[in-house]
């Protein structure tokens, strides 16, 4: 058991930053605190865990880490604009100017970065600038999460704390549709947020985290069988074809072979 739990300061905690919390929470290594624009969400309160109302201003952001005592930031920021670089940007230059945090793990959470660095396409204008500037510095050590698409979006929204995303992700847990990208062959790879959130955990105790992206966060790979989903079937919908958005439907029959 140590004696002294290292801070973790989590910036723009939402839905994929609350299985962190939890986890970090859950460790006897590590207590954490919050940086949000607003006065944060319920649960923060619940979970006890300080907040800390910031508007990512370098002063700002220096501030809390300094006065935290905070070594590593962690950053959910969901933005897909070139917003998210100045915001990062500052994210960086408190870490450097901070007395103790010198490690930072940016808002990727998402992809192949290294075979795919600029997918999805918002990456382009947003997290691959920003990766430039990490790599062109020395003073902070930082880790690039690519974990594909997260397993959470095949539950029905009650078991996950991921908003559901109907039109992306190619299964509507909750409205029994699905749509087969490219052949339907591709191999895919998925990771639950749960075990994302334990990988942070285990990567904020090593003396140290890897610098790049590492394709070993992701979870196993494995090939999209779309007509052997485990909990029903795709078809042609019960209107008789498509819904008009690409999607089609997906029966709850009993009688349909599950793998
Ligand atoms: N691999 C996957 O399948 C997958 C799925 C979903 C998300 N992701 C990625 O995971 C990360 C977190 O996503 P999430 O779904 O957990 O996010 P989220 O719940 O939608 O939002 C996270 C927080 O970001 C802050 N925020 C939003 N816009 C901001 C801005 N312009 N400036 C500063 N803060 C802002 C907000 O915090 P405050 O209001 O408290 O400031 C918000 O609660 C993102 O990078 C996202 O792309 C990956």
């Amino acid at each position: 058991m140590p004696t002294t739990r290292q801070v973790i300061a989590l910036a723009g905690v939402g839905d994929l930053g609350r299985y962190v919390s939890e986890e970090l929470l859950a460790s006897s290594h590590f207590e954490s605190v919050i940086l949000t624009r607003g006065s944060g969400q319920p649960w923060f309160t619940e979970l006890g865990i300080s907040i800390h109302k910031t508007d990512y201003t370098v002063p700002s952001i220096l501030s809390i880490l300094d006065t935290t005592h905070a070594t590593t930031l962690i950053s959910f920021i969901n933005d897909l604009t070139p917003t998210y670089i100045t915001t990062h940007a500052a994210l960086l230059s408190a870490c450097r100017q901070s007395a103790t945090c010198k490690r930072l793990i940016p808002s990727e959470w998402i992809g192949d970065s290294e075979t795919y660095p600029l997918k999805p396409d918002y990456y382009a204008k947003s997290r691959e600038p920003f990766r430039q500037m990490l790599k062109e510095q020395k003073e902070v050590e930082w880790t690039l999460f690519n974990i594909g698409w997260l397993a959470d979006y095949f539950l029905p929204k009650e078991h996950t704390y991921m908003k559901p995303v109907p039109l992306e992700f190619p299964v509507d847990a909750n409205g029994w549709r699905a749509h087969v990208r490219g052949t339907g062959d591709e191999g895919q790879s998925w990771t639950c947020a749960r075990d994302v959130a334990r990988a942070v955990v285990e990567l904020c105790k090593a003396n140290e985290p890897p610098h790049a992206s590492d394709p070993q966060n992701a979870g196993g790979h494995t090939t999209f069988v779309y007509d052997k989903l485990k909990y029903g079937r795709l078809d042609a919908g019960t209107d008789g074809g498509g819904h008009g958005d690409g999607m089609l439907g997906l029966s709850p029959k009993e009688d349909i072979e599950t793998t």
